[in-house]
């Protein structure tokens, strides 16, 4: 059985997207079969963040409403034949599964993947619930900021209440200019604040938000700093 691993932040804006795909492309480099599976419901994203925006005909809420197989959702990527991806709906209709189906529907994914990547939504309400169902591990991406660190800690408390016992921090868009301003939060705030441990740090990197937007995972860029932080990150994942 592969391995659940949920994003979450609490708070929007802080990178999960990008953080969900590079750490499925930093996977899949390594010839394990990795699924991401979009979950912001009605605001997909992920999709664009790969470049197969152009091939989405069903959708995750296809599947768990019992339209299609996964199988009809999954894109694949030419480029990259270990990573696919299930896009989220981009319509915010009523949504007739529970957290139960989500579940079965993950655990369906892991016979056959290794690693399930669920990118979560943003908030801590019911929408997060669903997304971190049957969840093994969470993944809490944040940023040096008071409001991202606390709204991080209330994710980490409500994916516990979701039964997802395994919970590491990931920092994004690290600045070192600014931090030594004294003017941002400290590594010491981040563990007072977030009691979940931090696994790694990414910082900020216009190349990151570039790539993004043309829709290849930066750590496909051979030999960057980035990458190496992604396999740190995915290293310390793997070993909790
Ligand atoms: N480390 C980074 N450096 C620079 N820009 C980043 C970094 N991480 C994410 N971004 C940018 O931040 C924005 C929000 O990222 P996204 O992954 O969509 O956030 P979320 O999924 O948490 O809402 C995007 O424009 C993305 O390109
Ligand atoms: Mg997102």
């Amino acid at each position: 059985m592969g391995k659940i691993i949920i994003s979450a932040s609490g708070k929007g804006g802080v990178g999960k997207s990008v953080f969900t795909v590079n750490l499925g492309a930093t996977l899949a480099e390594r010839g394990v079969k990795v699924v991401m599976i979009d979950m912001n419901l009605g605001l997909r994203n992920m999709d664009i963040y790969l470049g197969l925006e152009s091939k989405v005909i069903f959708d995750v809420a296809d599947v768990l409403g019992g339209l299609c197989g996964y199988r009809r959702a999954v894109l694949r990527d030419k480029r990259f034949p270990c990573l696919h991806m299930i896009p989220a709906t981009q319509n915010r209709r009523k949504f007739s599964f529970d957290e139960a189906s989500v579940a079965a529907f993950y655990a369906k994914l892991s016979e056959s993947y290794d690693y399930v990547l669920v990118d979560g939504p943003a908030g801590v309400d019911r929408d997060l619930m669903l997304a971190a169902a049957g969840g093994d591990v969470a993944v809490i991406v944040t940023m040096l900021e008071h409001v991202a660190l606390r709204d991080a800690d209330m994710a980490d408390r409500v994916l516990s209440e979701a039964g997802v016992s395994q919970r590491a921090c990931v920092l994004n868009k690290v600045n070192r200019e600014l931090m030594r301003s004294g003017l941002f939060p400290s590594f010491e705030d981040v563990s007072a604040r977030v009691r979940s441990p931090l696994i790694g740090i990414i910082q900020y990197d216009e190349n990151i938000n570039i790539s993004a937007n043309c829709g290849v995972p930066i750590v496909y860029q051979r030999g960057s700093y980035i990458e190496e932080n992604f396999n740190r990150i995915a290293d310390r994942l793997l070993s909790l």
